[in-house]
């Protein structure tokens, strides 16, 4: 593949974006105008103390870091180009449901096309307590209206099909196919990282959006040559793994707190054609692989990317992972999303002192 419209390599000219990268791989065309935040283009970085913990010869294990992108997360990928073509549709206004991410990346990039002269107003709903405040804060500073319903995800999310069945505002949650578009192009960059296609792509599942857009990018750089999917949803929001909705659904990983995906069918699709799987993950795997993740990597994500490296943990243990391996997780969120967890999970809540130096060397206890 050579990526870019003018067939230049990927990272060897100023970053402007994934549609200016892999325009030809992407439903643009002259006449959309390019809402961009220069997202993409995120670091791949190899982990290894993961690689290690997995026990299994010839592993190497990679994180691709998607917290770096413009709101923190991979949303961004897929609002660039879902925010382009809905205003190359004349469209004024977005919604969406989200379990916080979604709705962070749709205000961003409405006011991003604010900024370029044309009118887009944002509306989200999300579940009231459920939603992490680094998400909520930017929904609301970035100018969306943003609702708190007192219900689910899943209802936001029959609640803005039936808005937008009604009304003139575009969806942009991942039904929208412009945002699986974008978010494939997550694939070709790891691709390109790694100088060629992974074996096994680790991936959280919450609406099963995300799978669906990686499986889709591999499928289209290369026929013959793709990884093996194996995606987690967390233990007490299961639907795909226990084969029927869950009316409620509940984990610590609220941005995957989610009982009935959009895209089920696809994501059962990607792991059967990758001869890959989808498992479950406990809330006490995720928070693990959290700790590990920032404690042992130095990067920081949320508890939701974190069951991506727990999957992994859970497969390598129960030797579903074949040696010799290049296997890359992707951390989907920052770090900074979610404060109130990293505090509690965290080695220092509720330690305090005099400024008195014998009391504070007690503590240090070195
Ligand atoms: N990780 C994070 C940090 C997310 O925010 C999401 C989804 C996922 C993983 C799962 O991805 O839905 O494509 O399977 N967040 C959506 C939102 C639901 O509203 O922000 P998926």
């Amino acid at each position: 593949m050579t990526s870019g419209s003018s067939g230049s390599a990927l990272f060897t000219k100023p970053w402007k974006g994934i549609i200016d990268c892999y325009r030809t791989y992407l439903p643009v065309n002259d006449n959309t105008p390019i809402i961009t935040l220069h997202e993409g283009n995120t670091p791949l970085v190899f982990a290894p103390h993961i690689t290690k913990l997995c026990n299994i010869p010839g592993l190497s294990v990679y994180l691709k870091v998607e917290g770096a992108n413009p709101t923190g997360s991979f949303k961004d990928r897929g609002m660039t180009v879902a925010v382009s073509k809905a205003i190359e549709e004349k469209s004024k206004a977005i919604i969406c449901a989200s379990t916080g991410n979604t709705s962070a990346s749709a205000a961003a990039y409405a006011a991003r096309a604010r900024a370029n002269g044309y009118k887009m107003d944002c509306f989200v709903l999300v579940p009231k307590g459920y939603v992490a405040l680094g998400k909520l804060s930017q929904a609301m500073i970035y100018g969306a209206k943003v609702i708190q319903i007192k219900g689910n995800f899943d209802e936001a999310l029959s609640l803005v099909k039936e808005i937008v069945s009604k009304y003139p505002v575009t969806l942009v949650n991942s039904l929208n196919p412009f945002r699986i578009e974008g978010q494939k192009t997550g694939a070709f960059e790891i691709c390109e990282q790694l100088g060629k296609v992974p074996d096994v792509l680790a991936i959280p599942v919450g609406n099963a959006g995300n799978i669906t857009a990686y499986w889709k990018g591999f499928c289209e750089y290369a026929k013959n040559d793709r990884p093996i999917m194996i995606g987690f949803e967390a233990s007490g929001a299961a639907p795909i793994v226990q084969n029927k909705i869950i009316e409620k659904p509940e984990t610590v990983a609220t941005a995957i707190r989610i009982g009935n995906p959009a895209s089920w069918k696809q994501a059962v699709n990607a792991a059967k054609e990758s001869n890959g799987f989808i498992d479950t993950v406990t809330d006490e795997e995720i928070l693990n692989a959290y700790k590990i993740i920032h404690q042992e990597e130095g990067i920081a994500c949320e508890p939701a990317s974190a069951a991506s490296v727990a999957g992994l943990l859970k497969s390598a243990k129960a030797k579903k992972i074949s040696p010799e391996s290049t296997i890359v997780c992707i951390l989907t969120g920052n770090g900074l999303k979610d404060p109130d967890t990293a505090i509690n999970q965290g080695k220092s809540e509720g330690l305090e002192a005099n400024p008195d130096l014998k009391e504070i060397i007690t503590i240090l206890d070195f």
